[in-house]
């Protein structure tokens, strides 16, 4: 018995992820792209990973690779992709023009009833889906990449977004095993965005000044901030920091306003900064050309910490219950 289906717009980087995330909890996943090469590209990365994931224990549900892969189908028809879905998840560039013009067609094609989703990473959801008769059933759902192993999903509704469809949409980013975090209103950049760019200014103006090395900020990163914010954010550290938050509050506020007075304004990146930044990454990373043998090694990387972190919060679970 099928659970309903879902149409995934766009096969490149996230149109993949949406896809294994859906068939994982059972859903039946119609896939469509522009390129109907891609579409067939996006079936052979997807049988990849799964056999992959099933290999490190990380497969998500409790279907099979097998039946899993079963539930993808692939079409050359927007029409097709959408008609019957009960939700509809687009993965389009991100270029207003190109996610405006997709929507555009699908507000024709569906039942008003169908829920919109957008994986945008920064367009406001009322600017991609104003004009739409059915724009009431507009919603964000921008995942971290990549999704299989950093589950926060942002949920943004534009002031216009039924209350059925946030609900709804937040029921379905968990039963696929992901972490939704909705936004009250919509801003420029959502939350994930403007707390990465808040760090990036601060590091980059920081190398700037001569301060630091941009290895040195990455070191500052990896194995100091980072160790301990791949489980707790910057409140629960605070917290523990000090005995509570006021407490935290009275040792520190006055200092923190200070320094933070002292951050210098939005800078853009580029210039002999940005190059010597480059420069820097070249050494740490590996040359531009050879970039995806680094892709792999972080991949691998976030593979072992997110096993770890399951295989914690298992251990935590049943210490709870004894
Ligand atoms: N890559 C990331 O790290 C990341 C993270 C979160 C959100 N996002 C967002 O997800 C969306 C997709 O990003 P991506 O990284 O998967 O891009 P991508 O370039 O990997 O894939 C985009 C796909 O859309 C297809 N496409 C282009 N025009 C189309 C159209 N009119 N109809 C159907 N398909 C079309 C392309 O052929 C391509 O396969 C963007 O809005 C992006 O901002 C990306």
């Amino acid at each position: 018995m099928s659970k309903g289906k879902i149409g995934v717009i766009g096969s490149g980087l996230i149109g993949r992820s949406y896809t294994m995330l859906f068939i994982s909890a059972g859903y039946n996943v119609t896939l469509f792209d522009i390129l109907a090469e891609q579409t067939h590209a996006a079936k052979k990365d997807i049988w990849d990973q799964l056999k992959a994931l099933e290999k490190q224990n990380l497969l998500r549900g409790t279907l099979t690779p097998e039946k899993q892969f079963e539930l993808i189908a692939t079409t050359e028809s927007l029409e097709e992709c959408v008609r019957g879905a009960f939700f509809v998840q687009e993965c389009v560039p991100e270029r207003l023009e190109i996610k405006r013009n997709v929507w555009a067609k699908v507000d024709k094609m569906v039942d008003p009833s169908v829920i919109m989703s957008s994986s945008t990473s920064a367009l406001l959801p009322s600017a991609i889906s104003e004009g739409l008769a059915n724009k009431n059933r507009f919603i964000v759902s921008h995942p971290t990449n990549p999704p299989f192993y950093a589950p926060a999903t942002e949920v943004v509704p534009a002031s216009w977004t039924d209350e059925d469809v946030k609900e709804k949409t937040i029921a379905l980013l968990k039963e696929v095993g992901q972490i939704p975090v909705v936004l009250n209103r919509e801003i420029k950049g959502f939350v994930l965005n403007r707390i990465q760019y808040a760090i990036m200014g601060e590091c980059y103006r920081l190398i700037r000044d001569g301060i630091v090395s941009p290895e040195d900020v990455d070191t500052i990163m990896s194995q100091g901030l980072g160790m301990r914010y791949a489980f707790m954010g910057p409140w629960e550290t605070a917290y523990l920091n000090a005995t509570g938050m006021m407490h935290y509050g009275e040792a520190y506020s006055d200092m923190i306003f200070n320094i933070q007075q002292d951050f210098g304004p939005p800078e853009r990146m580029e210039g002999p900064t940005l190059e010597y930044i480059n420069e820097s990454m070249r050494k740490l990373a590996g040359p531009e050309e050879d970039i995806q043998e680094r892709r792999r090694w972080r991949d691998r990387r976030l593979t072992a910490l997110a096993k770890l972190k399951k295989d914690m919060d298992k251990a935590d679970a049943e210490d709870s219950k004894q």
